[in-house]
């Protein structure tokens, strides 16, 4: 007797590294290393990173495998392409095998970059887009510092173009890293606004991924695991109280939120988001943070209930409320969550010249994310956002 399937399921891949979790994981760097054969390991990160006491005892688990290390620590925030064209020079100049990334999304991205021209030749924004790059880079570690962008297990790089003041999105396979060591400890000397920021960043991946057009059945439980944990744990985080287990449930959000949105794509917000961040060169989970409301409320009868789920996640009782009392109540509850975590609810500018909002609007409506929107949001509609957040 054969099997007869009544519903054909969906064709869905679902790419993920290795991940190894846990408390000082970040000091098996060296024995990881020596697995993957380096004998000389380009780390990438900041200068923040770089003065913190964990970072130093990540380099020496490096030096202690008898492995040698350049650090490069010139990635900037939102980090731009000439950045990543530097740091492939010295990649490829100081002989280095092995790229470790340390610190938040931006040396991430960096680091992914890096990789991407030392192998491949040309410039980085050559490979803007969707599977644009031909050979896999040099093998890849990141050890993430921030609990939010995910860039440790993805398969974006956000690069800003330093010319057109516009964030660009590689998406490809290739950009995955080989390996992700998530450590809490680094977190313990975050800030509260960037606990805040990339906390928020965390809730839209998982948001996006949740009503993307793109999203199956693996990326909806990673996706409501992370908002659960968000829920729960994003305002205990920024207080100066915080335990250690608000900041482990974070990383763990984060990691869920990154399985999600990197197999799932994101959405409208994040696609505004990159436009914003790049000409005003403001914090990535600040953007989302601004625009998460207006443009979950423009989404919100293209997946009605999506967002009803999305509202159980965040401890709303919707069984007996309609659709317009569900939307109030969630967004609202999203306010509350923002304020609680000191993000504003305009853009920190005063003013904005039409020409730069032709242009924020034009490069939002380009940005790959926003093709995985559950609507297609007009151009009107992305002006008027945006508008709006300005006042
Ligand atoms: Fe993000």
């Amino acid at each position: 007797m054969s099997l007869k399937m009544e519903t054909p399921m969906e064709l869905r891949k679902f790419v993920v590294p290795e991940v190894v979790v846990g408390s000082a994981s970040s000091l098996l760097i060296g024995r990881y290393l020596n697995h993957f054969g380096s004998r000389k390991a380009m780390v990438v990160t900041d200068r923040q990173v770089r003065e913190q006491d964990w970072f130093h005892q990540i380099i020496q688990s490096i030096e202690e495998a008898n492995i040698s290390v350049f650090i490069f620590d010139d990635a900037t925030s939102n980090p731009k392409d000439y950045e990543v064209m530097m740091g492939s020079e010295l990649f490829l100049a100081n002989d280095c095998d092995v790229i470790v990334a340390v610190g938040g999304g931006s040396p991430m991205d960096c680091a992914k970059g890096i990789g991407i021209v030392s192998t491949n030749g040309g410039h980085i924004l050559d490979y803007v887009g969707v599977d644009e790059i031909r050979l896999p880079g040099p093998p890849l570690i990141c050890i993430p510092t921030t609990a939010g962008t995910s860039a440790d297990v993805s398969q974006f790089a956000i690069i800003a173009d330093s010319q057109a003041k516009v964030k660009k999105a590689i998406i490809s396979k290739k950009v995955v890293p080989d390996l992700a060591l998530i450590d809490p400890i680094p977190l313990t000397t975050m800030d509260p606004y960037l606990t805040a920021c990339t906390g928020i960043d965390a809730l839209t991946h998982a948001i996006e991924a949740c009503v993307s057009n793109a999203r199956s059945g693996l990326t909806h439980v990673h996706a409501l695991s992370a908002i659960r944990l968000i829920h729960q744990h994003l305002e205990k985080a920024v207080q100066p109280n915080r335990s250690m287990e608000s900041l482990q449930a974070l990383m763990m959000s984060s990691l869920h939120a990154g399985f999600a949105f990197s197999n799932a794509s994101l959405g409208a917000v994040h696609a505004m988001a990159h436009s914003l961040g790049g000409l005003m060169d403001l914090p990535h989970g600040e953007c989302n943070g601004i625009l998460l409301e207006k443009v979950m409320e423009a989404n919100f009868e293209s997946a009605e209930d999506m967002y009803r789920i999305i509202a159980g996640e965040m401890g709303i009782e919707s069984v007996n409320m309609n659709l317009e009392e569900v939307k109030s109540s969630l967004l609202h509850r999203i306010a509350n969550l923002r304020r609680n975590i000191g993000i504003p609810d305009y853009i920190p500018f005063d003013a904005i010249s039409k020409q730069q909002l032709d242009l924020l609007t034009e490069s939002a409506l380009k940005d790959p994310c926003m093709v995985t929107n559950p609507r297609i949001l007009k151009e009107k509609e992305v002006k008027d956002i945006y508008e709006f957040l300005f006042q």
